[in-house]
């Protein structure tokens, strides 16, 4: 049996992966010595009462089909190494079973940082959902966020800007951890301008003791049908955060110029080859300020269209660098594709 220590940290690496909603073939249920982490009917309960059973999956539910993977797989599991099974365990499984009638698009993904720490994001079931990828978050995102963490001082009092930001997991880490003086998510999308919103009140309302330290709830206070092409938070420690509609396709000068940005950040958007000019375009006028600079990282999936990204910076004379250290990883993804990140300047 593992020790007691052993099992709170895989009690914790569990937790983490339950809630980031991680395929239930990559869940670690087993400890570094090889113990599972339920071979008891305590340990078995424990489990439920951080996932499926707790109040952060009351509040922000995975969805209900991960759900129920997830606690079949632990009673497989329980049954083929024959371990006495709690009554919790069963009881879980036909209650979630008995709601499978029910019907959601959305479901929410919590990502830990530490214990303590965690965004939560309501994503859509689907990887492509109304027409957009903008609805969940990419491997390349979870990438770029952790590069963040561990390289604050880029952007700590800089006016930081995403482009194609999809559902916030990124600005939101570097708005809480980071400290920049402003951060500006952009996207083109309806649904992702609109859930980003819900994203980014849903994290910012939770942090706030009194209802006056969320000023911006007052300032920004728009209803799910209203325009989404700007809103702006502000936090009681003068950082800004804006939402902005920004077509890379459709785009002035004087827009790019407006936003003002020192450090522009994006994820996973060099995806789709007629996408490839416009995207460079947005990214020169905001390089076009010497002093500013991009990262961006990618998730190699092809890689002649990631090699047509580098020709078309080459040709809008932006420079370009692979960013070599692999940060500390914080979140789980698949690791077998590579994600390369570049830091782009116009010198
Ligand atoms: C693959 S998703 C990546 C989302 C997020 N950055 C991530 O890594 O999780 C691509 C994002 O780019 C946005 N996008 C696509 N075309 C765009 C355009 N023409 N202008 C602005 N954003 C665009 C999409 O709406 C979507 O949010």
């Amino acid at each position: 049996m593992a020790s007691e220590k052993t099992t709170c940290a895989s009690l914790y690496t569990i937790k983490t992966q339950f809630f980031s909603v991680i395929l239930i073939k990559d869940l670690k249920f087993q400890d570094d010595e090889g113990h599972f982490i339920f071979e008891t009917l305590e340990e078995q309960a424990d489990l439920l009462n951080m996932t499926v059973s707790s109040i952060l999956c009351q509040q922000f539910p995975p969805s209900l089909s991960y759900q129920q993977c997830f606690v079949k797989a632990i009673l497989k599991k329980c049954e083929e190494n024959n371990f006495e099974i709690c009554d919790e365990l069963y009881e879980s499984y036909t209650m979630l079973i008995g709601r499978s009638n029910e019907v959601s698009e959305v479901c929410y993904k919590t990502y830990f940082i530490s214990p303590d720490e965690c965004i939560t994001l309501q994503e859509s079931t689907q990887m492509i959902s109304h027409g957009t990828t903008g609805l969940c978050t990419w491997q390349a995102a979870k990438y770029l966020t952790e590069w963040a963490i561990e390289n604050k001082q880029i952007l700590k009092d800089k006016h930081v800007l995403e482009l194609g930001s999809g559902l916030g997991l990124t600005g939101l880490v570097i708005s809480k951890f980071c400290c920049p003086s402003t951060y500006t998510f952009t996207d083109c999308h309806e649904n992702v301008l609109r859930t980003l919103r819900k994203n980014v009140t849903l994290n910012t309302v939770q942090e706030s003791s009194s209802e006056n330290d969320y000023c911006n709830k007052q300032k920004c206070g728009k209803t799910e049908n209203d325009d989404n092409s700007y809103c702006e938070f502000s936090d009681t420690d003068g950082s800004i955060t804006r939402i902005k509609h920004l077509d890379w396709e459709e785009f002035t000068e004087q827009e790019v110029k407006d936003l003002g940005s020192d450090v522009i950040l994006a994820s996973d958007v060099v995806y789709d080859d007629r996408l490839l000019e416009p995207l460079v375009k947005v990214l020169s006028s905001l390089l076009s300020s010497s002093s500013s600079v991009a990262y961006v990282s990618s998730t190699i999936r092809n890689d002649t269209t990631f090699s047509k990204f580098l020709d078309v910076l080459d040709t809008k004379s932006i420079c370009w660098q692979e960013v070599k250290n692999v940060p500390t990883p914080v979140f789980y993804y698949n690791k077998d594709v590579a994600i390369k990140l570049l830091k782009l300047s116009s010198q």
